[in-house]
């Protein structure tokens, strides 16, 4: 994954965005990364990414993730949800 590109579809947020938010703002939560343009706020997909992101906006390294694979695994994600999977949530 590029640095333009999408952590959040939902909200259309990239990798850059996000990373540029986390190292400027420090928020304290993770949940406080949907401060970044709403970010996670939606079906909830992102959430484990946003985190990673909020430990670690200097080091964080997603180039291990396809865009491609992504966006796939995503609507499995959202198809488990119509299964009645529960929604990712920030945990704290
Ligand atoms: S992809 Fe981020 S909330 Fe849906």
């Amino acid at each position: 994954m590029g640095p333009d590109d999408h952590v959040c579809y939902c909200y259309r947020v990239s990798l850059r965005k996000l990373v540029n938010y986390a190292r400027r703002e420090r928020p304290r939560h993770a949940s406080q990364m949907s401060r970044c343009l709403d970010a996670g706020t939606g079906c909830g997909w992102c959430i484990p990414f946003l985190t990673r992101i909020w430990r670690d906006p200097d080091g964080v390294r997603l180039d291990d993730l396809d865009p491609r694979d992504y966006a796939a695994r995503r609507l499995a994600y959202h198809g488990d949800l119509a299964h009645g999977k529960e929604k990712n949530r920030f945990e704290e």
